[in-house]
């Protein structure tokens, strides 16, 4: 065991603060990363002040952070896949039990088993995961990802969530050329969304409260954009959508987005609000539309993700920033104040 240094949150009401966390020393088949930087996601929010009690209630001492990337400073005697020096990173997931029918498939983010890269029961050391607001993380190899040598790593680590987030369901749901697509709230999920919706060839619609971020929908990929709050505008696109992503992180009404699919569409939620959103069922009833949710993807597809990024030179739009501006951050966050994703640079913990 080891410490390493960590920002962490000590209540739900109580901004993040320095300090140390325990960590494992790598075993047989663990890599032990040197982070350099780490996104933050608005799941962190939620996560540190506890907002999804009724679901993953937090524990503290949280350190939150899903979205890393690092060097290898070590491998265990039976890595493989890595060696020191190497530029790694690691998503939401860092184990799982590798037996189910799901882990089989690769779809480790449906195993009953898996433990998430934080707030989740630590099966080495006890107590819970703590994530990428640190200096280091020990992690399996099977859950630790390759970087594509062309992208930039402040503008990598949020593809490890915002990214996968978003891919993984435009695959299962075939976004394709000829399909329109939707992407509703341009934050940091949102912000990857078009992009990626725009490199698999639909025509891309965001829906936004934010006027100002009108030119940015624009050059990130975005065919047209919608005022969201504007009933008239939402109106012109009635029944027109195949596919709509949802990664709105509040309450909205998602019955305004719900009757603009068309028939057999399908509306996707990947925002987690606290509350839960009513449904009208008649808006999925006359058009045989479908609503659904999704989480990150598995192994298999968050490489496929980050090697599609390296090879259509996609990152995220990224404000960098040092550890110790991250309780602002986070209220930045709650004002959809982002463009269009903080990345922590961890050089910034050395000085703590
Ligand atoms: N499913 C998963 O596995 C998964 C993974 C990661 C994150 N998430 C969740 O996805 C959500 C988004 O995360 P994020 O990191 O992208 O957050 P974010 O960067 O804060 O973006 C959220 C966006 O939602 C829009 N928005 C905020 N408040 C709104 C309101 N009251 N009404 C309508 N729109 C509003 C804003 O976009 P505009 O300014 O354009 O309106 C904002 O930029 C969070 O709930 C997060 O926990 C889920
Ligand atoms: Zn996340
Ligand atoms: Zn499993």
């Amino acid at each position: 065991m080891y410490k390493a240094k960590a920002y962490s949150a000590p209540s739900a009401t109580s901004p993040l603060a320095s300090g140390t966390v325990a960590r494992r020393d790598p075993m047989e088949h663990d890599v032990q990363i040197e982070i350099l930087f780490c996104g933050i996601c608005h799941s962190d929010l939620h996560q540190v002040r506890n907002e999804w009690k009724d679901v993953m209630p937090t524990v503290y001492p949280c350190v939150p952070g899903h979205e890393i990337v690092g060097r290898v400073t070590r491998v265990g005697s039976a890595v493989t896949k890595f060696k020191p020096g190497d530029i790694v990173a690691v998503g939401c997931l860092v184990d799982s039990d590798r037996t189910c029918p799901e882990c089989k498939a690769g779809l480790e983010q449906f195993c009953p088993n898996l433990t998430l890269t934080y707030n989740f029961p630590d099966k080495h050391l006890g107590g819970v995961t703590y994530g990428g607001y640190s200096d280091s993380v020990v992690v399996d190899e099977r859950f630790v990802l390759r970087v594509p040598g062309n992208l930039n790593l402040a503008g990598t680590a949020p593809l490890l969530c915002a990214g996968i987030t978003t891919y993984s369901p435009m695959r299962h749901w075939g976004v394709t050329k000829g399909k329109k697509v939707g992407i509703v709230g341009l934050g940091g999920l949102g912000h990857m969304g078009v992009k990626f919706a725009h490199a698999l060839g639909a025509h891309v619609v965001v829906f936004t409260t934010s006027p100002a971020k009108k030119e940015d929908a624009l050059r990130l990929g975005a065919d047209e954009v919608v005022i969201s709050r504007h009933a008239g505008e939402m109106q012109k696109h009635a029944g027109s959508f195949d596919f709509i992503l949802d990664a709105v992180s509040a309450d909205h009404d998602i019955n305004a987005f719900i009757q603009l699919l068309r028939r057999d569409g399908n509306i996707t939620m990947v925002g987690a609000p606290e509350k839960p959103l009513p449904v009208s069922v008649f808006g999925l009833i006359f058009r045989r539309v479908s609503l659904s949710g999704s989480p990150t993807g598995g192994l298999p597809e968050t490489q496929e993700m980050l090697d599609f990024c390296g090879k259509h030179n996609i990152t995220a739009d990224v404000e960098v920033i040092p550890i110790q501006k991250v309780n602002e951050a986070y209220e930045r966050l709650l004002k959809a104040d982002v463009k269009y994703r903080f990345s922590i640079d961890l050089a910034s913990l050395k000085a703590e």
